[in-house]
C-alpha cells in the first residue's frame, strides 16, 4: 500500500497567513499541519509516500520532511502545476502507485482517537474497491456526504450538498485499490471545474465498491479551513498533550513505536532538538523500557 498525501491549493480562506506559505506548513500548536495527517498514514504501516503539492511550497516540504530516512520510511515528492482537484492525486501519482493499493489523505486534515488504528487495519485488509470514511457533524453542508443504509452499505456520495441526505461528513482520507488510476483519469471536470474525489468515489458506488466505516462519537476529526478552526484544532492538541503527557501525531514516535527506527535512532533525533519540549519529549521516550 502507497500513500499520498495532498498539500496543494491556494489556501485563499486563510489569508492572509497563507499569503507566502502553504496552508499545511502552518502550525497546529507545536507541529506543521501536515505532520498531522502524515501520522495517520504512518499508523496505519505505509511507509512509501508521496507529497503533492505546489512548484513555490513543494521545496519548504523536502526541507521539512527530507527523504524520510531519519524515520524509517520513503518519502518523495511532486509538483502539482496547478489545482485541478483531489482526484488529480491519482494521475500526478501514478507512477509512484504502480501495481500497489493507495490511500490519499488530504494535507490538512487532522484526526485524533484510539479506535484510529482499528479502524485504519480494517480499511487496509480490504484489497478490493474502496473505503470511505463517515464521521457525523452538524452542518454537512461543506463536505462530501455519504448516505448509507443501516447495514452500511453506501446509497449515495454527494459533494457540499444545499440539502444534505445525511449528515455524515467525508473526510479527507480515502483507501483504493490500483483501478483508481483509470478511474481519475476518466473523471469529468465539475462545475467549479475540478475533478472530484466525490466522483472517483461514485465510480466505485456504481460497481458497488464503496464501503464506508463510520468514525464514532469518540474519534476527533478537525477542521483547519479557517483562522478559527486552526485555533481550535491546536487548542484541542494542547488540552490532551497536557493533560495525558502524550504527543499528538508525532511522527518520529510513532516510527519508533511501529519499528521503523531503532531506539538509539529515536535518541539521536530527540538530541537534535533538545532544546524543545519536542525534543525532550523524544529523549523521554527512548528511555522508556
Ligand atoms: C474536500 C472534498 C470533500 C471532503 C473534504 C474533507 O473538500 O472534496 O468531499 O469532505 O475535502 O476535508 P475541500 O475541502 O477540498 O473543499
Amino acid at each position: 500500500m502507497k500513500g499520498i498525501i495532498l498539500a496543494g491549493g491556494k489556501g485563499t480562506r486563510l489569508y492572509p497567513m497563507t499569503k507566502a506559505i502553504s496552508k499545511q506548513l502552518l502550525p497546529i500548536y507545536d507541529k506543521p499541519l501536515i505532520y498531522y495527517p502524515l501520522s495517520i498514514l504512518l499508523l496505519a504501516g505505509i511507509k512509501e509516500i508521496l507529497i503533492i503539492s505546489t512548484p513555490e511550497d513543494t521545496p519548504l516540504y523536502e526541507r521539512l520532511l527530507g527523504d524520510g530516512k531519519r524515520i524509517g520510511v520513503s518519502f518523495s515528492y511532486k509538483v502539482q502545476d496547478k489545482p485541478r482537484g483531489l482526484a488529480d492525486a491519482f494521475i500526478l501519482g501514478e507512477e509512484f502507485i504502480g501495481d500497489d493499493n493507495v490511500c490519499l489523505v488530504l494535507g490538512d486534515n487532522v484526526f485524533f482517537g484510539q479506535d484510529m488504528t482499528r479502524v485504519l487495519r480494517k480499511a487496509m485488509e480490504r484489497k478490493d474497491g474502496a473505503t470511505i470514511f463517515g464521521y457525523p457533524v452538524k452542518d454537512a453542508r461543506a463536505f462530501g456526504v455519504v448516505e448509507f443504509d443501516k447495514d452500511h452499505n453506501v446509497l449515495s456520495i454527494e459533494e457540499k450538498p444545499q440539502k444534505p441526505k445525511s449528515n455524515y461528513a467525508v473526510p479527507g482520507l480515502y483507501f483504493y485499490d490500483n483501478k483508481v488510476v483509470e478511474i481519475a483519469k476518466n473523471v469529468e471536470p465539475s462545475s467549479r471545474g475540478e475533478i472530484e474525489i466525490t466522483a472517483v468515489n461514485n465510480a466505485y458506488l456504481t460497481t458497488g465498491e464503496l464501503k464506508v466505516e463510520l468514525l464514532g462519537r469518540g474519534m476527533a476529526w478537525l477542521d483547519t479551513g479557517t483562522p478559527d478552526g486552526m485555533l481550535k484544532a491546536a487548542e484541542f492538541v494542547e488540552a490532551v498533550q497536557d493533560r495525558q503527557g502524550f504527543y499528538v501525531s508525532c511522527i518520529e514516535e510513532i516510527a519508533w513505536r511501529r519499528g521503523f527506527i531503532t531506539t538509539a535512532q529515536l535518541r539521536a533525533l530527540g538530541e537534535e532538538l533538545d532544546s524543545t519540549d519536542y525534543g525532550k519529549y523524544l529523549l523521554a521516550l527512548a528511555e522508556e523500557k
